[in-house]
């Protein structure tokens, strides 16, 4: 970060947050917050809230969080300082030149001119389709059956016959040849200079979420080789975070997206009305590009090509929206080869019918597996059937996977007895059934041992962040040290150091964390669900043990590193002494 934490807290301070917010969310007042349906992910009652008192917001659908910052830095996919400047401005700051971070500086400069090379070229194949030269180019995409508006709203384009006027174009533009060239524009030839390679192509520019271009896919027309030319990775385009189409899909609304292979399924997903498609660029479906879909979704459609590579595909994905713990379903797309086909035979409503009837990706995992055996010979039916308890244990939880070994029992008539004898076997022998790895997922998982000493210290957090006058009375019991996780205890110092100077600003702490991760957890410090007890003793008691188990926690947290840390004996020691006098005191909260 390279503007002063002054300079942030100003900016921040003046740009009241529920103002912002409500520039991008419908709000209503209710309580002391502000609700409104949550923009990073999909629901149709509100459990988004922005709190004026707080300067914060938060989901209590998704646990996104965090300032003002944070809001637009996920709304907008904005940078800390894209925010930054953004909202300086708003207020009226004036911001420095920022001459002590000039790398800092050319780079955002640098990003800001790829950006717009990006989008003269567009416009230039936008252009060049809409000119008579383009003809076969437009008739080519009318061929393909894509309407005049379905065009205009992706943007379509057409690269013409040569890979010089392309360049030629951008020259006169003022765009110098080392930036066309670094933007994967065009490179050097012996012998013509400075071409482009997309000539003779359809072109797709591919978007951010911001609708800002960032590369292009660029079509043959007919047959050849390679079928689709891709700009190449650049500042500005990196293939693992985008998906193309995202940036309306964002705002589809329909409770699921739909991930397709190809920018033409995409496309005529799109001309038909499912607006959530989107599709990876021209690379295989990639772990960031999940956690991206978690913004927006929980339930992901695959709807690959129905071929072998198309199978192998989904089989990779659902592995990838398995681990970014979002539900995944496979469209059936037989006997049409991909969504695109599929749409042109059969129209939207048969479509949504697959849809309706998505199969399960645990099933989709066994069918395709139990086309591997072949179940008239015993030795590879068994094979298949310890195939199947193996995959059952990967579910962590009994209920879940009881019920899916029923289902799966019942559908390839397998005793059930027999197959739980056989998953019995298999987690004895691998040790326990191995849990499902979550990894950043926003869902918590209830078994994490660390989680219900999370909760009570975010609670804790919360209720003396509502009514920092308690924290007079707690002081002597409570301090930053029993906060154990670090990100906690980092908010939690810098927290306590406000209530001890009377100046609390939860949504400055917010600002001391760059990740986009971290900001959300701090936010959750901040607005945990606070019991809302009946009577005044109700109330006392539940303060009472929330401060009781944030110090039991936090004592047996310094007992077990005591051999190792001599410090942590000190710690411990304090703890258990303040544990016991909190034991038998009585804090009223009046
Ligand atoms: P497909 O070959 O399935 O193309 O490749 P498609 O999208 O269905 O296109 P049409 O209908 O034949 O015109 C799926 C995706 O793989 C990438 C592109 O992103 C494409 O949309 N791809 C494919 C490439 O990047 N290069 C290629 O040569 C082929
Ligand atoms: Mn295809």
């Amino acid at each position: 970060m390279h503007y002063s934490e002054e300079l942030v807290e100003e900016v921040r301070t003046r740009n009241d947050i529920v103002d912002v917010v409500a520039g991008y969310v419908k709000l209503q007042k209710r309580g002391s917050n502000h609700w409104g349906l949550c923009p990073f992910h999909n629901e149709k009652t509100p459990s988004f809230s922005v709190s004026g008192a707080k300067q914060m917001y938060y989901c209590f659908g998704c646990g996104a969080g965090g300032n003002v910052f944070t809001f637009l830095m996920n709304y907008e996919n904005y940078s800390f300082s894209e925010a930054m400047k953004v909202l300086a401005d708003r207020a009226g700051v004036q911001l420095p030149e920022e001459q002590d971070d000039e790398q800092m500086r050319q780079r955002e400069n640098k990003r800001a001119r790829l950006l717009a090379v990006n989008k003269e070229a567009a416009k230039f194949f936008y252009y060049q389709l809409r000119d008579p030269r383009g003809a076969v180019g437009l008739r080519y995409l009318q061929n393909r059956q894509l309407t005049e508006e379905t065009m205009h709203k992706f943007g379509l384009g057409y690269a013409g016959k040569s890979g010089e006027e392309l360049v030629r174009y951008l020259r006169q533009k003022g765009f110098e040849d080392e930036l066309i060239k670094e933007a994967g524009l065009a490179s050097h030839s012996e012998r013509h200079g400075l071409v482009s390679q997309f000539w003779n192509r359809v072109m797709f520019p591919i978007q951010d979420i911001n609708r800002r271009v960032i590369g292009f896919g660029g079509r043959v027309m007919g047959d050849g080789n390679p079928k689709y030319l891709n700009s190449p990775e650049t500042p500005i385009f990196d293939k693992r975070r985008n998906l193309y189409g995202l940036n309306f899909a964002r705002t589809a609304r329909s409770g699921n997206i739909i991930l397709c292979e190809g920018y033409m399924d995409v496309i005529s997903m799109h001309q038909a009305g499912f607006t959530q498609a989107v599709a990876s660029l021209g690379t295989a479906f990639t772990p960031e590009q999940a956690n991206l879909l978690r913004r927006y979704t929980e339930n992901v459609l695959l709807a690959y090509d129905s071929d072998g590579a198309g199978v192998k595909a989904a089989l990779r994905g659902i592995k990838i929206l398995r681990e970014a713990g979002l539900t995944g379903k496979v469209i059936n797309m037989q006997p049409y080869k991909d969504p695109d086909e599929f749409m042109k035979a059969l129209g939207r409503e048969a479509f949504q019918e697959r849809i309706d009837n998505a199969e399960n990706s645990f099933f989709f995992e066994i069918r395709i597996l139990a086309g591997q055996f072949n179940m008239s010979d015993p030795e590879e039916k068994t094979r298949f059937h310890r195939e199947i308890a193996k995959k059952l244990c990967g579910f962590s939880e009994d209920v879940e996977r009881d019920n899916y070994l029923q289902a799966v029992a019942d559908k390839y008539l397998i005793g059930i007895e027999n197959l739980r004898k056989l998953v019995n076997a298999y987690a004895a022998q691998t040790g326990l059934a191995k849990p499902l790895e979550r990894p950043r997922s926003g869902i918590q998982r209830r078994d994490d041992p660390g989680e219900s000493a999370r909760r009570s210290q975010r609670l804790l957090v919360t209720w003396l962040a509502e009514e920092p006058a308690l924290y007079g009375k707690v002081k002597k019991y409570i301090s930053p040290e029993d906060f154990t996780d670090e990100l906690y205890r980092k908010a939690a110092e810098k927290f306590f150091q406000g209530l001890e100077s009377g100046d609390v600003q939860p949504a400055g702490i917010i600002s001391m964390f760059e990740d986009e991760s971290e900001q959300r957890q701090a936010a959750a410090l901040f607005n945990a669900n606070l019991p809302k007890p009946e009577s005044a003793s109700e109330r006392e008691k539940a303060f009472h043990d929330i401060l009781l188990a944030v110090k039991k926690n936090s004592y047996e947290y310094y007992t077990e590193k005591m051999g190792t840390d001599i410090g942590a004996l000190k710690l411990a020691l304090e703890g258990r002494k303040a544990l016991e006098e909190l034991a038998k005191a009585h804090i009223s909260l009046d």
